[in-house]
């Protein structure tokens, strides 16, 4: 089998993503118990170590590990963040991590290769400085590396685009071949631009397929049905006064969605604008992109005309789930907890499409790869999309 350990592991989506492709989780390791809760109910205990990880030292490694993953925390690298980078005490937590990497290659044996995942800002966060450190790190640590950009809306109806960070160790690689330059889905202008600016850096491009077009359902076909009467729909006073409050190209939005496009649903995000609260409904049948339901604003809500009246009301855990793909999962503790849960995770069949793109040539022969099914994927689509 091919070993892989799971840093800021979270509910464990990367491990979703990936095991069914034959990498084996030896480790995993996250801070916060309420996400270790989640992800214990779909995994169990075995690996999972609930500590910082600036308190992990490299004993507490495994060993002969062939792949690292860590998609660490986003908060200082994200618009929506304080842009405090890399010397931010969530986003700096990549250091302990590289530490830990740095000890396998000079003390252990080497991982194969790294995957490091974060928000696409992440390439331009302090003028690319902060990503041009973590690329001279892992270069100096015997690694060629590859950037990409993918986003979830190509396999789930949501916006997600995420910046991976993919580093081969430099003997498993014949012939590296220097970036192409061409601009595509995967390789955007700013990834382009910081690789020309950072000729150091041992790039090499990875030839990876052509990812989906689009994502194969619409958020109309992964929505539950919520009856009339769940305690979760906003009292009509309140839809009234927030519709009445929005801005005229929200407003128009929900009018069109009165007339049956966009299937009469969207999401919505709750926002503070000069002091007011309003609603800003998205026009583009996917959801925007889930984050951790930790401040108010941050949570998504569904915006239903079908029955001919605006509703609103949160989306539920499993529409979170189902909207990074992993509509299997189960979901063992409440909304909120659900909604952080998923809100701060990777979309699985993203991770798995370049898990398998790129480090497929990695699995041992040994590695067992299950057939990827999903309930999600296979449910009929009716069953699916019983609007409420
Ligand atoms: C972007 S989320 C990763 C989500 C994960 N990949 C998943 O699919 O659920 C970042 C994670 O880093 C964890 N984290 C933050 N600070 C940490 C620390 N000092 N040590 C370990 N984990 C930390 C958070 O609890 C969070 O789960």
């Amino acid at each position: 089998m091919s070993s892989f350990a799971e840093f800021f592991s979270g509910i464990g989506l990367v491990r979703e993503a990936i095991e069914p492709l034959g990498w084996d989780c030896v480790f995993a390791n996250d801070i916060a118990e309420d996400k270790a809760e989640m992800y214990r109910a779909r995994f169990g205990d075995d690996h999972l170590v609930v500590e910082d990880i600036n308190r992990l030292r490299l004993t507490d490694l495994p060993d002969d590990l062939d792949l690292l993953t860590a998609s660490f925390p986003c908060i200082d690298l994200s618009l929506a963040g304080n842009r405090r980078g890399l010397a931010g005490e969530h986003s700096g937590t990549i250091w302990p991590f590289l530490d830990l990497t740095a000890g396998l290659v000079s003390e252990r044996t080497p991982p194969k290769a790294l995957l490091l995942e974060n928000v696409t800002g992440f390439v331009t966060s302090n003028q690319g400085r902060d990503l041009a450190e973590v690329c001279a790190r892992i270069g100096e640590l015997g690694y060629f590396l590859d950037l990409v950009a993918v986003d979830a809306r190509w396999f789930t109806p949501q916006s997600r685009p995420r910046l991976f960070v993919l580093a081969i160790r430099e003997d498993l690689v014949e012939r590296p071949l220097p970036p192409t330059g061409n601009l595509t889905r995967l390789r955007t202008a700013a990834i382009r631009s910081f690789q020309s600016t950072h000729r150091d850096v041992p790039f090499a491009e990875l030839s990876l397929p052509e990812p989906p077009q689009v994502a194969s359902r619409r958020l109309s076909q992964v929505l539950e049905y919520v009856p009339p009467d769940d305690e979760s729909w906003w009292p009509g006073e309140q839809v009234k006064a927030l519709c009445g409050a929005m801005h005229e190209r929200h407003a128009l939005r929900v009018n069109e969605l009165l007339l049956g496009k966009r299937d009469g649903v969207a999401t919505m995000y709750r926002r503070v604008r000069h002091g007011r609260t309003v609603g800003e409904v998205r026009n583009d049948n996917i959801a925007g992109c889930l984050r951790t339901a930790n401040g108010g604003s941050s949570v998504q809500f569904l915006v239903d005309c079908r029955s001919g009246q605006p509703r609103i009301r949160p989306l539920t855990g499993l529409e979170y789930a189902r909207l990074q793909g992993a509509g299997d999962f189960p979901i063992t503790v409440g909304r909120r907890q659900a909604q952080s849960g998923f809100g701060d995770a990777v979309c699985v069949p993203a991770v798995r499409w370049l898990v398998d793109a790129a480090f497929g040539f990695l699995l041992s022969e040994f590695s067992q790869r299950e057939p990827i099914q999903t309930r999600f994927a296979n449910e009929p689509l009716d069953a699916v999309a019983a609007g409420g």
